[in-house]
């Protein structure tokens, strides 16, 4: 039987939520996920992109299902919206076994992890979603499930204290994490199976933007959905989120179909701009500018100054920006390059009160 506990996601907590879901940038936690349930591939054949790893990971499955024997731990990693909990959930319905779910977060002591432990049938899988917030406590409880599939129990305390020893089935523990950084090293070596996601090009996004608008029931030329690929940011769950948006944009404004101008009118409103920029993205690259002088700049300053949490700017915001090369990371912190300057045309000796003003030039296409 599944066993599901509700991924909390508390990466928000300080952060100025009101102000980031007016924007429209993020959706509450528990909505966003129920989003991603709906338009997520369930096979591993209907996974568009990451070619090399759906490649490797169907040899996996392959030799799993021929041997018969639980799959290796396995680690996702990669930025928020690529596909992680996606390829976690495909895995367990491709080898006809049972899955668990859960995150660091809500396993603030071995107690809350033990369950899971002892409900693993053989061969099914426990999903760890953000692993890297795992408590030290709870990663040392993990280290002899996942290597010896056991799990040593202290009871009582004192002279009293003894440790039982509970043999476990074998299973799989499959972790995802937007931070490979911070994973121990040991917990890391316990994966013998690594897999790290990248972003997705532009046609990539385009094929999801067109099967999700067929499940969505939605009418979309093929130039619209290049248009919402382009801004989507190399990630699926923005094409997604997009095309919802351009979607009850064309029933509220059109004709119910997204064509190529219904789909630029729908992402201007939201403030994204050509490369895909977003409000944030512009503020954080204007922060850099404007107060540190183009950098470098620390990731801790940046967030103080646009008074939002270094790790939001470290999972949302800096990968993008610096695969596109809009920022540089240095030993000494963040720089601005040649590159953010003309998209947000700033010549380097322009104040920043005319560069606001050039702003809207940003739309034009
Ligand atoms: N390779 C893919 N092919 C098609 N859709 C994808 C793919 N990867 C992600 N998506 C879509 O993007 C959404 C977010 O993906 P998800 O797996 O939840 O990301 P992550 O766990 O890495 O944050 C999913 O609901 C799914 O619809
Ligand atoms: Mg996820």
């Amino acid at each position: 039987m599944a066993r599901k506990t509700t991924v909390r996601n508390d990466d928000e907590d300080d952060e100025p939520l009101e102000s980031a879901r007016e924007s429209g940038r993020v959706a509450p936690a528990a909505d966003q996920q129920r989003l991603d349930d709906e338009l997520r591939p369930s096979r591993l054949e209907d996974v568009v992109g990451q070619r090399a790893v759906v490649e490797r990971l169907r040899i996996l499955l392959d030799a799993t299902k021929k041997r018969k024997e639980p799959l290796g731990h396995l680690l996702f990693d990669g930025p928020p919206g690529l596909g992680k909990t996606t390829l976690a959930t495909v895995i367990p319905r491709e080898l006809g076994t049972d899955i668990q779910i859960t995150a660091g977060p809500s396993l603030s002591a071995p107690k809350d992890l033990l369950p899971y432990l002892t409900n693993a049938s053989h061969g099914s899988v426990l999903f760890i979603d953000e692993i890297h917030r795992m408590p030290p406590t709870v990663e040392e409880f993990i280290y002899p499930a996942m290597e010896d599939f056991r799990v040593d129990i202290t009871l009582g305390d004192g002279i009293n204290a003894r440790t039982i020893n509970m043999k476990l089935q074998q299973f799989t523990v499959i972790g995802a994490t937007t931070r490979s950084g911070m994973l121990t090293a040991p917990l890391r070596d316990r994966f013998v199976n690594r897999e790290h996601l990248d972003f997705y090009t532009t046609e990539e996004l385009a094929t999801i933007v067109r099967r999700n608008a067929g499940k969505l029931r939605t009418e979309i030329v093929d130039e619209a959905a290049w248009e919402i690929a382009i801004r989507a940011r190399g990630t699926p769950r923005k094409a997604n989120n997009w095309l919802r948006w351009t979607r009850d944009f064309a029933d509220a404004r059109a004709d119910g179909r997204i064509s190529l101008d219904v789909a630029r009118a729908a992402l201007r409103m939201k403030g994204v701009d050509v490369a895909g920029l977003e409000e944030q993205d512009r503020r954080y690259l204007e922060t850099i500018i404007s107060v540190f002088g183009g950098g470098p700049a620390g990731v801790q300053a940046i967030g103080h100054t646009m008074n939002t949490p270094a790790e939001t700017l470290e999972d949302e915001v800096e990968p993008f920006l610096l695969r596109e090369g809009f920022i540089q990371r240095t030993p000494r912190g963040r720089m601005i390059t040649a590159r953010a300057l003309t998209h947000l045309g700033v010549s380097e000796r322009t104040s920043s009160a005319a560069k606001k003003r050039m702003l809207p030039d940003m739309f034009s296409e």
